[in-house]
């Protein structure tokens, strides 16, 4: 049978994840996990670089990661900060090409959360 994880779960395992961030320049740090329909919970955080742009979202490094583990099936995806920000943009359409089923649980790092979708996110997208 599938294990279970509840939101709250894996919110939970978004902020554990967001104590890793590697934010010296924003100071904004960032946790991600995602859930994959077995029921495996894969994190991720931001890890930012000197030269700016070569900074990477928790959201895509959790994805991304679960995608070097051989993951495909994905079913939800929780982000936390500080004031739970809305995921970028540039999240949102790589939710959308690997996950696009996804609900999406925003938290603060009270683990306050809302809950959506990568659908609602991401309206009329593009190539997915
Ligand atoms: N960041 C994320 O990790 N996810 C988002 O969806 C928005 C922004 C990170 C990037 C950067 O390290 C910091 O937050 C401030 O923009």
């Amino acid at each position: 049978m599938t294990p279970t994880v509840s939101p709250q779960q894996l919110v939970a395992a978004a902020q554990s994840a967001r104590r890793q961030a590697h934010a010296p320049y924003s100071n904004y740090a960032v946790g991600a996990a995602v859930l994959t329909q077995d029921g495996e919970i894969i994190p991720g955080c931001n890890v930012e670089n000197a030269s700016y742009g070569g900074t990477i979202c928790a959201e895509r490094v959790a994805l991304t990661s679960a995608v070097a583990q051989g993951k495909r099936q994905f079913s939800a995806i929780a982000v936390v900060t500080v004031d739970g920000g809305s995921p970028c943009g540039l999240c949102r359409q790589v939710m959308c090409e690997l996950g696009a089923e996804m609900d999406v649980y925003i938290s603060d790092a009270a683990g306050n959360f809302r809950s959506t979708t990568v659908r609602a996110l991401l309206p009329d997208a593009f190539g997915c």
